[in-house]
Order: structure tokens, then sequence, then C-alpha cells
């Protein structure tokens, strides 16, 4: 399976410089994906581009090379595919507790209960939270709320999971727990794409980089073509 996105141009409401312009990309299946770039850059609105939160104004987002439709169905089966997991968990979680949490996307998704159920027991095991399903979400240490964000995309079984820099706020043990699982997830063929400032991850997990500048593609590839030259934050030496 293929994820294209064809001379993509978003712009928001009222801003004058669109935030994409021209993007071209194909993610496949099982493949681990580092999206970098400054600040405002544009990998947020890339990702909300890939689930259709946000829709081109030009250009097109394609699965398997057919457009995507943004009529409900086109939609319900854009984000079968297509999981989101956003910077803060907190935007993710939002009722009473775990088990319940978890359930929503596979009922958005139009599942019966039973189904639903089966969906989170199974995603609360790959992501070690079978034992916290009665726990009040708010109750949950960092970590275990990550983990919970990502068990709740998990749950619809996407083929492409886009991961918006949850990494930044979990501690070095948390982290490497919530890598080990991106790349089983990988390693079983979901595509990862993870939107991260962690050059040193970047170079040593991603087969692929794409880096935007102000919108555009600025240069993507393979890490060790990609990540050269002046360009790099992490090429300079020690800051003092
Ligand atoms: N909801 C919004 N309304 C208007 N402009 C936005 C909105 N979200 C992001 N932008 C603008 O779009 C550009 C890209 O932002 P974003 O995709 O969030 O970048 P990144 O995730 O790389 O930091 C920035 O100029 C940002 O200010
Ligand atoms: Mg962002």
């Amino acid at each position: 399976m293929k994820l294209t996105f064809r001379d993509v141009h978003v712009a928001y409401p009222g801003r004058e410089t669109p935030a994409l312009i021209g993007v071209n990309i194909e993610i496949a299946a099982g493949q681990r994906v580092a999206l970098v770039g400054r600040n405002g850059s544009g990998k947020s609105t890339l990702i909300l581009t890939a689930n259709g939160i946000l829709r081109p104004q030009q250009g097109a987002v394609m699965l398997d090379g057919q457009p995507v439709q943004y009529d409900r169905r086109g939609l319900a089966a854009l984000r079968r595919c297509v999981g989101v997991v956003f910077q803060d968990p907190d935007d993710q979680l939002f009722t009473a507790n775990v088990y319940q949490d978890l359930s929503l996307g596979p009922l958005n998704l139009g599942l019966s209960q039973a189904e639903a159920r089966q969906r989170v027991l199974q995603a609360a095991e790959q992501c070690g939270l079978s034992h916290l399903l009665d726990r009040p979400t708010h109750s949950l240490s960092g970590g275990e709320k990550a983990r919970a964000a990502i068990a709740g995309v998990l749950a619809m079984t996407p083929r492409f999971l886009f991961v918006d820099e949850l990494l930044h706020h979990l501690d070095p043990w948390v982290r490497r727990e919530v890598l080990r699982l991106l790349c089983d997830l990988a390693s079983a063929g979901c595509a990862v794409v993870l939107a991260t400032h962690d050059w040193a991850l970047v170079r040593t997990w991603a087969q692929h980089v794409i880096w935007l500048e102000a919108g555009r593609i600025f240069r993507q590839g393979h890490p060790s073509a990609v990540l050269t030259g002046p360009e790099c934050p992490d090429l300079e030496g020690a800051p003092c």
C-alpha cells in the first residue's frame, strides 16, 4: 500500500503564505520515515493533511493511486488507513477511563461494541496497557499517556501511522520503549512517520527523511544522502 502526495498545496484561512507548497511525497508500507524541519516548516500541517483533517486547495492525496474523496465515506476510508498520534496526548485522551478512550476510534469507524472490544484489548496488549484499562485517563503518567495515545490509534489498525513530536516530553527510558513499539509496528508492515527534532534518532532510525523548509520539500531521501552539509544543525561543533 502507498500513500502519495502529488503537488499538494495547503493554506490556512486568512494566511497569505500557504503552509504547504507543491509537496510531493510517497510513503510505502512498513517504511520508517522521519519528518524534519524548523518550527513552522509545515510538519504538523502535512500530518493533518495525510488523514484528511486538512484538505489541499491544489494537488491530491492518494491511497494506492486513488485520490482521496472528501465526503463522509471517503474520509472514513482514509482514516481507517491513516492514523495520527498528536504531539500532546492530552489532545487525544478525552474520556473517563483508558478502555473508553481506546474504543472511541474503532466505534467511530462504525465497528460494533464486540469488534471494538477486540481491537482495544489487542492494542492495549501491544502497548503494554492491559493492566491499566480501568484507570482514569488523567491519572496516567506521561509515558502511559503517550502509550495510550498510540494504542487509541492502533485500535483502528492503521497502515500508516503519523506521530507528531510525541517523543519530546518523554523521559529517555519511556522514549526507548515507545521507539521499540514503533519499530515493531514498522516490521509488521505499518508505515511509521515520525515528526521529530531529534537528529541523532533520525540518522539511526529512519529509512527515509522528508525535510521541509517553509512549506516546501527541501530535501528527501535516505538519511545518508539527505543529512549532510552545513544546513544540518547537528553537524556544527559544540555551541560553546
Ligand atoms: N491553525 C492554523 N491557522 C493558521 N496558520 C497556521 C495554523 N496552524 C499552523 N499554521 C501556520 O502554518 C505554518 C506551518 O505550521 P506547522 O504545520 O504547525 O509547522 P510545524 O509542525 O513544522 O511546526 C506556520 O507558519 C504556522 O504558523
Ligand atoms: Mg508541529
